[in-house]
């Protein structure tokens, strides 16, 4: 399957290409730096990233253990602020906002999606996606259920609404934690390690719908030890040691739907 990948880098030419056919950009990182201080001892976990990420990209970020990718996506989630380095989310500097302000633009602008599903749990599913629109008050209590059901049925989970998170599979609950992503209709999809509990049908069922997001125009950012999903996404990027040391475009897109009709059938495993 990967020798069919052809990949290229992002060149300054082709950035600039983007931009000029209009593409938004929705994450910018100028030379985004990240030290902590353990004892007398400084860890640089980020040594200076730049990046622009542009509207209905669907890019993998890898690296090995400890090379900063969680670091990275908990600056992009404005979970965490750089020591030095300016972090532009859909137009907005997050370096100087102040954590109230801070967690307002991430609960408007971000939908995260953790290894972990993090449900809530002994709560139905319906109420797990209706969890982020809480904090807004443009929803009233009947606006909130209608969205939630809506983005429930968009992951294909619209007989499941109340069911609580210990009455679903491991790829159920993965699609409500996605429909809670969904729900506040974000700028970018944050994903860590979105796949790496389920097994290999379940994942790639999961990767179908992320395939169909990013046909949708949405922009998703998904981080994983896992090479092979970075073939189902359109740009490639590799972090070493808190450093950006690859970023290619991927002009051969495989296809995910394609990889999973392919799988043995489950009775014949
Ligand atoms: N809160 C922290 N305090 C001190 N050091 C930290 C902290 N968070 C991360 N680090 C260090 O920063 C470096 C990058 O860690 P990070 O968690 O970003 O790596 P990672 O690429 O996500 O690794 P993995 O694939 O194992 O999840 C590591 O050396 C780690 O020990
Ligand atoms: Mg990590």
């Amino acid at each position: 399957m990967s020798e069919n990948t052809i990949n290229h880098s992002v060149t300054e030419q082709e950035a600039i290409d983007r931009e000029k056919k209009g593409k938004k950009v929705v994450i910018e990182l100028q030379d985004v730096r990240r030290e902590f201080h353990v004892g007398s001892e400084v860890v640089k976990a980020l040594r200076g990233v730049s990046f622009k990420i542009y509207e209905g990209e669907f890019v993998t970020i890898m690296g090995t253990s400890g090379s900063g990718k969680s670091t990275l996506l908990n600056q992009l989630g404005c979970l965490d602020t750089p020591t030095s380095g300016e972090y532009i989310l859909d137009g907005t500097p997050v370096r100087k906002m102040k954590r109230s302000e801070r967690a307002i633009l991430r609960n408007r602008k971000i939908g995260f999606i953790f290894q972990n599903y993090n449900l809530l749990a002994k709560t139905t599913a319906v109420e797990n996606v209706e969890l982020p629109l809480m904090y807004n008050k443009k929803y009233n209590a009947k606006q909130r259920r209608e969205a939630a059901v809506k983005a429930l049925q968009a992951v294909g989970l619209g007989d499941r609404l109340e069911h609580k998170s210990n009455q679903m599979s491991g790829g159920q609950m993965q699609r409500v934690a996605i429909a809670r992503a969904l729900v506040n209709d974000p700028a970018v999809i944050l994903a860590d390690e979105a796949t790496g509990n389920l097994d290999s049908r379940t994942s790639f069922e999961i990767l179908v719908l992320f395939q169909q997001l990013h046909r949708q125009g949405r922009t998703i950012i998904f981080v994983t030890h896992n090479p092979e999903i970075a073939q189902y996404s359109s740009r490639n990027i590799t972090l070493r040691d808190g450093m950006l040391c690859e970023d290619k475009v991927n002009t051969c897109i495989l296809d995910a739907a394609e990889a999973l009709a392919a799988l043995p059938k489950p009775d014949d495993e």
